[in-house]
Order: structure tokens, then sequence, then C-alpha cells
């Protein structure tokens, strides 16, 4: 009887030591390399260990709400690839930071007006182990999945959660487990997970493990409420019908062309049965084949490297190869190489290629990853957020090749229909130029779903002006196109993007 009263006293004496205490104050990032002006939010970076038997570590940068961090929307973001570094949602769409380009070396920070940390904390994490920051001391870890990329992230979510509620102090006097049987509803901030491209994929499978973890009591109770996925991978069939008539919708293919090839495969593009439809595929690809694939709007920045790339196993772009060719200044970033496949080489069952085993080749051509590769591999930096240096973890890469991947979930259509039925919101938004995971393979799924409409297709507004379009379903599924957006929506078009992102937190309509 003592002891237990003991024990109560303790906890309720380190509940109130943990209000004041309740972040690791080892992972606070206070000054930033290229930055020189104050933060406005706290930022914490730092690993969290997955598997102490193979040195198993996620990375992760937490950039605190500048708005009300207790209250306010906690949603944790991730890149595709697979293979692709979290830091290209951090450097190039919604980070807190513009990153400029300096003649003598590290880029100049600036605070980015259109942060999403304007409206929520943003978790940033490099998954899975191998990618950008992230590592493993076994590199057997480097072999992985779907479902293994989703279980670790589940695990990291959970320990970090601790790791942010219970740091230092509250461990040494009881173990987090018991923590979150005495207070199970300390997370009260809204949870939310939102991705892109191969995220598409991360974003639903981590979902539902979450789910399924609140469903059978896990500790600690995460506050799940919804989830985002931008021109995300989701269903072989969907996504690779989608191309055809997307190239005729937006006048790339002539209707002779459209027609042909319509009849040839039968309406069955992402699955050639027949020559002759594959003929007019080919055909099609050469129509498209040199436009810049994340925006056909944007030219294709060319880097002379890669133009005698051999071994190609999956046929690309020549927008790739034949590089070189474009001395224009260019206005934005154009090389965006590495979210998501080349033409129709869609995400199926079984080995998911890195982009660098595409290419044969470590240069990443139509990417412009400059800034951020000298950022990440200064060791300046590296120390300031707490990562390790490169001769432990590694050079960081935008998107990796050290990992060996298998897509063994399926179709993400299951993951979905579970998620919504259970009322988590999901919103699937889709930047209306990408022609690698183009919007009307979005469109087609989430309308395949069946579901009622409840806001029948609509322009959206920001600015008093028209953005792009949506369509709502029941069970809180909507569906949005950004208008003029390519692959990385936030990239193209940040003012709409912060916009659209912080009424669907709110839970409002877009
Ligand atoms: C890695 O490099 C750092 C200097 O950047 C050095 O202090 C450290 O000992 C090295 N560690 C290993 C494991 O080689
Ligand atoms: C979806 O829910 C059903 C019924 O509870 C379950 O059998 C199925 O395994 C779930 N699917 C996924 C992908 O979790
Ligand atoms: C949709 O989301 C809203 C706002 O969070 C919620 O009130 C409503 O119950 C949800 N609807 C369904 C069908 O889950």
């Amino acid at each position: 009887m003592a002891i237990i009263w003991y024990r109560v006293g303790f906890i309720l004496l380190s509940f109130a030591v943990l209000v004041a205490h309740s972040a690791p104050q080892n992972a606070l990032v206070s000054q930033l390399p290229g930055y020189s002006g104050s933060f406005p939010s706290k930022h914490y970076s730092g690993y969290v260990t997955i598997n102490e038997a193979t040195g198993k570590k996620l990375f992760y940068y937490l950039v605190e709400s500048e708005g009300n961090p207790s209250k306010d929307p906690l949603v944790l973001w991730l890149n595709g690839g697979p293979g692709c570094s979290s830091f290209d949602g951090f450097v190039y769409e919604h980070g807190p930071f513009n990153f400029e380009k300096t003649k003598q070396g590290l880029p100049k920070l600036h605070l980015n007006p259109y942060s999403w940390s304007k409206v929520s904390s943003v978790l940033y994490v490099d998954s899975p182990a191998g990618v950008g920051l992230s590592y493993a001391d076994d590199t057997s870890e480097y072999i992985t999945g779907d479902l293994k990329t989703a279980t670790d992230s589940h695990d990291f979510v959970l320990k970090i959660i601790i790791l942010f509620l219970c740091y230092g102090i509250v461990n040494v006097l009881i173990s987090a487990t018991q923590w979150f049987e005495l207070y199970p509803e300390f997370l009260s901030n809204p949870f939310f997970i939102a991705g892109e491209s191969y995220a598409g994929v991360y974003v639903p499978t981590l979902a539902n493990e979450v789910a399924k973890g609140i469903d059978a009591g896990v500790k600690p109770v995460i506050n799940l409420k919804g989830y985002m996925v931008g021109n995300g991978v989701t269903d072989e069939a969907f996504d690779g019908n989608a191309l055809v008539p997307f190239a005729h919708g937006m006048g790339l293919i002539s209707d002779d062309l459209y027609q042909e090839t319509t009849r040839e495969c039968n309406g069955n593009f992402y699955n050639p049965l027949e020559r002759s439809c594959e003929e007019k595929l080919q055909e099609v690809d050469r129509e498209v084949d040199g436009l810049n694939i994340y925006d056909i709007l944007e030219p294709c920045y060319h880097d002379s490297a890669a133009k005698d790339a051999t071994d190609i196993k999956i046929r690309l772009p020549s927008s790739f190869l034949e590089l070189g060719a474009t001395e224009r200044p260019l206005p934005v970033r154009t090389r965006l190489f590495g979210r998501a496949w080349p033409l129709r080489a869609n995400v199926r069952e079984g080995i998911v290629p890195t982009w660098p085993e595409l290419l044969s080749s470590s240069d990443v051509p139509c990417t412009d990853d400059e800034v951020a590769t000298e950022w990440l591999n200064n060791e300046a930096v590296r120390a300031a957020i707490n990562a390790e240096p490169k001769n432990v973890s590694g050079d960081w890469e935008l998107c990796t090749n050290r990992i060996r991947f298998s897509h063994d979930a399926g179709s993400m259509m299951k993951y979905h229909r579970n998620l919504t039925m259970k009322g988590y919101r999901a919103l699937i938004f889709s930047g209306d130029h990408d022609m690698c995971v183009p919007f009307t393979g979005s469109e087609a799924w989430t309308r395949a779903m069946g579901y009622k409409i409840v806001d029948k297709w609509r322009p959206w507004i920001s600015n008093g002006e028209v953005a792009g379009y949506t369509q709502g379903y029941e069970n809180n599924l909507t569906f949005l196109t950004i208008k003029g957006a390519g692959h990385t929506v936030p990239e193209y078009k940040p003012t709409e993007a912060l916009n659209f992102y912080s009424r669907f937190l709110a839970g409002k309509a877009i």
C-alpha cells in the first residue's frame, strides 16, 4: 500500500514537471547554418531508434506550429520514391524556410510565408531506414517493402509521442507505458498523416496501422483525425489507365490517336494484351516524350552527365536522356526527378526500382536537388540538426538506391475504404498538370469507391480566384485539383496549398 501511494505521489509530481518540460531539450535546434534570424517557433530534430539490435533509426525534423502548438494539429509528412527523403518537402515545398542558392556554397535561408507550420506542427520523417538521414547499422534492414515500412513508421509515431511527452524526468520515474495507462488521453492535438507520390502508399498503410492500434487499445492513444495524399500512387489499374485520357484532355495527343488507342486497347491501357494496343501506346509515349513529366508546362532541366546512361530496363522519356539541350534559365525548380515513375512504368506488385536504378546512374536528371544536397551534406548543418555525420549515416541524397523495396500491399483502395468508413477524413489532392501520377487516375479511383456525392464538382476559390476543382463524397472523402500545379503541389502553388491545407485541417469545406 505504502509503495502504491509513494508511486502515485511520484507520478503527480512528475506530471507537474512534465507540463514545463514536455519536449526533449537535447533535440532542440537552436541555430541553423545559412539562417541568422530568430525562429518563429521551436524546431526539434534527431533520431528515433526502431530496432536496437540492428541499429535501425529514423530521422525526424519537427517544426512546431507558429500558431498555438499545444492545440494545433500535428501533421506527419512523407515524401515518396520509394527512396526519396522527406527533406524534399522541408526544403522545396512547405517547410519553414525558402532556400536561396548562393555562389559561395551553403544556401541562405529565408522564412517561408506559406510554411505549413503557420497552422500546424509538421513532423518530417525520412522513411524507411536507408532513406535521407535515416539509416541502420545492419544494412539487411534496407531490404523492405510497404508493410514493413508501415509498421516501422507506426512504431516511430508511438515512440516520438512518448519522447515528446515523457522525455527525461518522467522516464526515470516510471516507464512510458505506465504513464499512458494513467493518462491515456494525453496526446490531445489532432493528428494527421500526409504525403505525396509514392507516399500515396505510405500514408494509407501507416494510417491503417495507427487506426488498428487505436482499436486494439495500444498506448499512447493517437488522436488520428485524417490524412492527405497528393498525386499519390494508389492502384495499378486506375493509375495505369490515367495517362492516355490525360494526354488527350491536355491536347498532347490527337483525337485520332486517342480513338485508335482506346479502340485497340479496349480501354485497358495499363496492361496491354494485344500487340496493336502496345504499338498505339508507344505512339502516345513518343508524343509526350519530350515533356517534363512532373509539370507539362515547365521545361525540363537538362544536365549533360546522364546522356550516356545505358542498360535502362524501362523505357525512359527522352526528356530524361537528351541532356544538355536546354540553356534557358529556368524560373522555378524544374528538375523534378525521383518522386515517382517514368511513363507507364507504374507501380506493380513486387520490387519497385528506385530512380537511380532506373537510370543506372546516381545523377538524377530533371531534378534540382542542389541546395538540399549542399545543405544536408554540410557537417555543421548535420551537427545543428542532431544528425549523424556522413561517415555514420552516409551522404544525403534526394532519392537513394540504398534500399531494395517491394510493393507488397496491393491496391490502396481497400485501405481508403476502411479508413473513411471508420470516420477518418481523407483529402485526395492533385496538381492537374502532373503527368507522373495524373489527376485523371485519382479522380477515377475516388469516384469508383462508389460513395455518394455530397458536394458536387465545383470550383474552389483561393484569394478570390478559381484555384482548382473539387468533388466531395460521403464518409468525408474529398477529391481536389490544384489548377496549374505539377507533381509537388505546394512547390508550384504555395498560397493555394496553404489555403486548402488549413481548411482541411480545420474540418471546413474547401
Ligand atoms: C566521423 O567523423 C567525425 C568528424 O566529422 C569524427 O569525429 C568521428 O570520429 C568519425 N566517426 C567514425 C565512426 O569514423
Ligand atoms: C478492412 O477491414 C476489414 C473488415 O474489418 C478487414 O477484414 C480487412 O483486413 C481490412 N483491410 C485492411 C487493408 O486493413
Ligand atoms: C466528417 O467530418 C466532420 C468534421 O470533422 C464530422 O463532424 C463528421 O461527423 C464527419 N462525417 C462522417 C460521415 O464521418
